[in-house]
Order: structure tokens, then sequence, then C-alpha cells
């Protein structure tokens, strides 16, 4: 058994912006199920309501866009970091380098400009950076797309299909806030010694990179097209599984059930995949690999997690495979941010105990 240190069950902060109910497979944002928002909201509405407590006036939603629109546009001293660095950056590692090349902010406590500020500009950094990795120009975003198409409009050069904007904004929704995940617990752990906004998003970047965390959609992918064909499932997964390998996609810290996120998702890729065999095979291995889990894990109550149906519509809306963890980051922004504003209002240093196990001075 592994050692069930790692904060597992310890109450770390209170928080006002989510409920992540693991036994009812429940996410909540600020009063609202999340899987009902992402039928109805936009992820400008969303963010609104993180940052702010409600969800905006109509006037309110409006400043809203025009901030993120006004604040799309990487600042030249970006732009010239981003073409400074050599190839072998991986877009991870090009994120927190652009977040700690922005202006910073010297204000305590950061404010919901700052959030916006760096919520606006993650997937422009994303977009500039894979266009130079691709050897063509950078795409300006275009002021009158929406946060989530001018994504897709600034990777592709052209403006997206609005059911494949929908899709991906109902990832970037269900995907914008999870409670003390590891990244945004980091995110405030940095918060709570008063340091800046860049420096907390840094750190939760850094955690995010992890494939425990957030780099599972690639592998979830690899995996998926390792198999290939129902036939070849089994016996696949058995072999992982054998070797003592995790299946990527699958178990969670706090979900003991059915991760409501993966059934959100699951839903947005039916509705745009019903028929191909893709989605038949991603079907059919999901509910395998919670059979084989159980098997070879009896009681450890391993199910889908978000990252299995977010690699399918990922996939499906055409984001490259190397952009999973850095897109999934950039929803992430709005609830890291959300955090960091909700730890500098009444803060406290976090700083846990420990327990000596090394050897006593003679
Ligand atoms: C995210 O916290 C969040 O909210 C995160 C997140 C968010 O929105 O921010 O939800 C996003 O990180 C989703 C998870 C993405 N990662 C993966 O899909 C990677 C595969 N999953 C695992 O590595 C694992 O399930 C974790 C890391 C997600 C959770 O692991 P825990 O809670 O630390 O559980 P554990 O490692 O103690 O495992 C308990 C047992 C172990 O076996 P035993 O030692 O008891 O025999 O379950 C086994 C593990 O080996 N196990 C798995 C497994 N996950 C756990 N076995 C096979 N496949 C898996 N996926």
């Amino acid at each position: 058994m592994t050692d069930k240190a790692g904060l597992e069950g310890v109450v770390a902060a209170r928080t006002h912006l989510s409920l992540v109910d693991g036994e009812r497979g429940l996410l909540v944002y600020r009063g609202y199920l999340a899987g009902e928002l992402v039928r109805s909201r936009t992820f400008e509405e969303v963010a609104h309501l993180l940052w702010h407590g409600a969800l905006p006036s109509h006037q309110q939603l409006e400043k809203t866009r025009l901030y993120l629109a006004e604040h799309r546009s990487l600042p030249v001293t970006v732009r010239r970091v981003l073409e400074g660095l050599d190839a072998e950056h991986d877009m991870m590692s090009v994120l927190r380098t652009a977040v700690s090349a922005c202006r910073p902010s010297q204000e305590w406590p950061p404010t919901v400009e700052d959030a916006m500020m760096f919520t606006a500009m993650l997937p422009t950094v994303i977009a500039y950076r894979w266009a130079l990795q691709s050897g063509r120009a950078p795409i300006e975003p275009d002021p009158e797309l929406s946060h989530v198409a001018n994504y897709l409009y600034m990777l592709t050069g052209k403006r997206p299909d609005p059911a494949i904007a929908r899709a991906l904004e109902a990832y970037m929704v269900i995907t914008m806030e999870h409670g003390l995940n590891a990244s945004t617990f980091a995110a405030r752990v940095v918060t709570s010694t008063q340091s800046d906004m860049a420096s907390a998003l840094c750190a939760a970047l850094g955690a995010m990179k992890g494939p425990l965390h957030g780099g599972a959609p690639l592998e979830v992918m690899v995996m998926l097209e390792q198999i290939g064909a129902t036939e070849h499932a089994e016996p696949w997964l058995r072999r992982e599984l054998e070797a003592g390998r995790r299946l990527m996609g699958f178990g969670h810290r706090v979900y003991k059930t059915r991760d409501p996120r993966a059934v959100a998702l699951r839903s947005v890729v039916e509705s745009l995949r019903t028929g191909d065999p893709w989605f038949d095979l991603a079907v059919q291995v999901e509910d395998l690999a919670i059979r084989l889990l159980e098997e070879f894990k009896p009681g450890r109550h391993l199910y889908t997690n978000v990252e299995y149906w977010a690699a399918a519509i990922l996939g499906t809306v055409g984001i490259p495979k190397m952009l999973y963890t850095a897109t999934f980051s950039a929803s992430r922004c709005v609830g890291w941010t959300a955090h960091i504003l909700e730890q500098a209002e009444n803060n406290r240093l976090i700083r846990p105990q420990s327990v000596y196990i090394g050897p006593m001075p003679s």
C-alpha cells in the first residue's frame, strides 16, 4: 500500500468557490451545479461568477468581455521572450516563462483585474508559441470573437464552427475550478506568504504539468490509439495492470464514483461523434477499464476522471495533443486566480507540520 500521506482527507482551507463532493459525485461552483452551468453559460459568465460570487448582469458581462478582449494581445516583452525560447521548451514551461515575463503587479492584495489579465493572455501565449514552433506567423486575436472562439481562431486561422467552439467552451467551463487540487493548493500556499499572483500562477503551472495531475489527457489519447480496436482492449488493459502501470484518465483522490465532469464531457463528445467508431471504442474501453480496475484493485473505487473524456473533446475539436495540458491550464487559470484572491482576503501563512522519521542525534 502506498504511504497515505499527500494530505489525503486533510481540510486545508474553507472556500466559497466550489464544492467537490467525492461520495455523491457532485461539483458545485458558487452554489450552481457545474454540469448545469456547462449547458447554459459561457466561459466569460462562469469566470465572472467565480471571481465575483454572482452571475453577471448584462452590463457586468460586457465589462468583463471588454477587459478580457483588451488584454488578449501579448505585450511586447512577452512576445520577445516567446520568440527567444529555444524549441525544446514544452508548452507548460513556456506558460510559466510567459507569466513571469508579465509586468509584475506589485500590488497587495492582488485584484480581479490581475486575474482577468492572466486569464486573457494564456490562450494567446499558447497559440503564439504554437505558431512560432509550426513555422508560421502568429495570428492576432479577433475582438469580435469570444474568449474560447478566439483560442481556436488563433490556433487555426479560421473562425471556428459554432458547435466546435461550444464543445471546447463546455470543456473549459467544466475544468475551470476544482477545489484544492494540487495546482490550486500550490497557488494558495504561495499567496499565503503575500507573494504576487504571477509567482502563485507559476507554482500552479509547475504542479499542473505532472502526469498525475494535468498531464493525463495526452496519455489517454496514446492509450486509445495503442488499443486501436475493441477486440484489443481487454488484453491491452490487462497487460498494463499486470505490469503495475496506472490507466490514465481513471482514479481520483476525491471522487469515489464517476467524476461528474467526465459524465458531462462524455455527452458533449457523443453529440459531436455519434456513430463514429472511435466514440464506440472510447465507450467500450471506459466500461472495461472500470471493470478491470475493480478486479485488480478491489475496493479502491477507481472510476473515470475528467481527463478521459477531456482528451476526447480536445481531440475532436482539433487541439493538438501537445497542447492538452496547456489548454487545461488556460481554463483552470480562472480557478487558480479565484483561489488566489480568496486566499489573499483573509490571509494566514500556510505552514503544516511534518513527522520526523529520521535519526535523532546521539
Ligand atoms: C486530475 O485533485 C483534483 O481535483 C485533480 C483534477 C483537477 O481537476 O484538478 O481532478 C485533475 O488530476 C485528474 C487525475 C488525472 N490523473 C490521472 O488520470 C492519472 C491516473 N490516476 C492516478 O494516478 C490516481 O488515481 C490519482 C493520482 C489521480 C489519485 O491517486 P491517489 O488518490 O493518490 O490514489 P493512490 O495513488 O494512493 O492509489 C490508490 C490505489 C493504489 O493501489 P495500491 O497501492 O492501493 O495497491 O489505487 C491504484 C494505486 O496503484 N490506482 C490505480 C489508478 N489510480 C490509483 N491503479 C491503476 N490505474 C489508476 N489510474
